[in-house]
């Protein structure tokens, strides 16, 4: 029997299917459909606008922009709503929520009859639930992002989220701002609707999906309110007709290849350290499995060249100015697989050749002048995280990126609330904060604590980075000597769960090293002494399903359940297959 397309896909089961596509006719013609416009391909469009998310705030406009495009290619467009995550509005944590999201879009896009699919997000945790969603769902997809936000200024200085939040905050804290100009702030962070305006996490995925070719060309930098923003919405519409015939499916695109052209893009953009864990959840689903320590081979030979904070200083509109994800692109040429596909039907490298020329900017540096001479993620291991920690190395004090100090512990996130800031804390400048109960278990959710501020005593005395472990991760926008992800988490016997108060710890980066200096036979006796929590009997719904289910940093953070049943492929040790 012929494939089913259109209006005829996916019937709803009444035992009849013609009585069902009957059905389903008359109940669309309710809406003023003509059986002229049921007869075209039909697009759906995944609107993630919420009230709660000022991220996509501009959602109506891109959807209005992408029907036009589909209908000047001679589909119908259909959108339809699906959850919507804010990193600010998003209880316990978005992460939490991200594999929910993307179980919503996976099921929508199978559920509901459409031969393609357009994908907008755009706030962090979307577009890897999106993109996790619609490799799972195998229809032809094609992700679109809002896009960033403006940049606003505070009394002559620029500011945007959120990586000058922080930087505020921080003032503020060590009281070298007043609440008058810190709430004159709080106004000036966001200027306008989109997300956040720096190489955060929202701006590291809409990088990586264009890196990964499932975005078109120069899709990832447009900030949220411009035209350009705009008519990337429209010419994606028109793009996802096309994608129907072509038979665009993301196996075709989500491949290998196209995996490891978007870790050199991580690396070279001085991207989240949350890349690397959504990357290994999308891959995942494709059956392609991120090895960590070949990460880390490629972040050695992968230069920093994007000059954004919060490795740099610019922001995600001046990359756009100065030609966006291309101009970085161009300059990785000869690390790139020029031969992986991309939605627009042609490869990386044809795209490439296709491009407007370079011209002199100030935001991408050549690959023989980088910003930070190897990729902005590095892998560490040792006894401390036997499955593998991250440290955003481009973001860290190059004096403590090798350091021996006194482990100063918290328990967990409460506990650290309790006492990070009493006078008579016993801390000082060269130790090394730890925080237990962060991953993806712990908290749970994986909460973006990893950025542990500096003890209130200690940034009166003008401390501004100290050493800080944690099993959980750090926000994108985040800067600071900050090891996070370690795995396995102490909330599941991980060695994090048994460092101590005046353990010594040693963080050697160029080593990839990570190592709690204490005796084994030490540890197993303190490991001995750990008992399990007691089983939580009100424990229900999602908050179960996620507990008993949810993978490690080192997997991506996925459930079990939503992976294939085997990986068959890997990230590549080849060199590209093409230059
Ligand atoms: Fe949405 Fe930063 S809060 S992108």
């Amino acid at each position: 029997m012929a494939e089913r397309t259109g209006l005829k896909k996916g019937l709803t089961n009444y035992g009849d299917l013609e009585f069902s596509l009957f059905l389903r006719k008359a109940f669309i013609k309710g809406a003023g459909y003509t059986d002229e416009a049921l007869d075209r391909p039909i697009i759906g469009i995944a609107n993630t606008g919420s009230g709660f998310n000022p991220c996509h705030g501009n959602m109506p406009q891109l959807i209005e922009a992408v029907k036009r495009g589909v209908m000047l290619a001679g589909g119908i467009p259909i959108e339809f709503p699906t959850i919507s995550i804010h990193e600010s509005f998003s209880h316990p944590t978005s992460m939490f929520l991200r594999n929910l999201m993307s179980m919503d879009t996976e099921e929508l896009i199978r559920a509901q009859p459409m031969d393609s699919v357009v994908l907008i997000g755009g706030c962090d945790k979307t577009v890897p639930a999106q993109l996790m969603g619609a490799a799972s769902a195998g229809i032809p997809a094609i992700q679109l992002v809002t896009g960033s936000m403006l940049t606003g200024s505070h009394r002559g200085t620029r500011v945007g989220a959120c990586t000058d939040c922080r930087r505020y905050w921080g003032h503020y804290r060590a009281d070298e701002i007043d609440a008058t100009e810190i709430a004159d702030v709080n106004n000036q962070l966001v200027a306008s609707v989109g997300t956040c305006s720096v190489m955060g996490t929202a701006s590291t995925m809409a990088c990586l999906g264009e890196a990964l070719g499932i975005m078109l060309p120069g899709g990832a930098s447009a900030p949220a309110v411009t035209a350009d923003r705009t008519r990337i919405a429209e010419q994606t519409g028109t793009r996802a007709v096309a994608m129907i015939a072509a038979g665009m499916t993301p196996d075709r695109i989500l491949t290998a290849q196209a995996f490891e052209n978007a870790l050199r893009v991580l690396l070279a953009i001085g991207g989240s350290t949350n890349g690397i864990i959504h990357l290994t959840a999308i891959a995942g689903r494709m059956g392609i499995r991120i090895d960590l320590d070949q990460v880390d081979v490629m972040s050695a030979e992968t230069p920093v060249l994007v000059d954004l904070k919060p490795s740099g200083e610019h922001y995600m509109e001046d990359l756009h100015k100065a030609g966006g994800l291309t101009t970085v692109l161009r300059e990785l040429r000869p690390l790139l697989h020029l031969d992986a596909l991309t939605i627009t039907g042609r490869t990386l490298g044809e795209e490439l050749d296709a491009a407007p020329p370079p011209f002199s900017q100030n935001v991408v540096r050549s690959l023989s002048q980088p910003i930070y001479p190897r990729g902005g993620i590095a892998v560490l291991r040792g006894n401390l995280a036997p499955s593998g920690a991250i440290i955003k190395q481009s973001a860290a004090a190059p004096e403590l990126m090798v350091h021996e100090g006194r482990a100063v512990v918290f328990e967990n996130t409460q506990d650290m609330a309790e006492r990070i800031d009493l006078p008579d804390l016993d801390v000082h400048a060269d130790d090394v904060l730890v925080l237990k109960q962060i991953g993806p278990i712990g908290a749970p959710g994986m909460p973006e604590a990893g950025y542990i501020p500096i003890p209130k005593k200690l940034a009166r005395q003008g401390v501004k980075d100290m050493v800080r472990i944690s099993d959980g991760r750090m926000s994108g926008t985040a800067a600071g000597t900050i090891v996070v992800h370690v795995s396995p988490e102490s909330a599941c016997g991980g060695p994090l769960g048994l460092v101590r108060t005046g353990d010594r710890i040693e963080l050697d980066v160029p080593e990839r090293s990570i190592s709690l200096l204490v005796e084994q036979a030490e540890l197993e006796a303190r490991a001995r002494q750990l008992t399990s929590p007691e089983p939580d009997p009100t424990l229900r719904g999602y908050r179960k399903l996620y507990l008993e289910s949810v993978l490690q940093a080192d997997q991506g953070c996925d459930f079990d359940f939503l992976l294939p049943t085997e990986f068959t492929d890997s990230v590549p040790r080849s060199k590209p297959s093409s230059t």
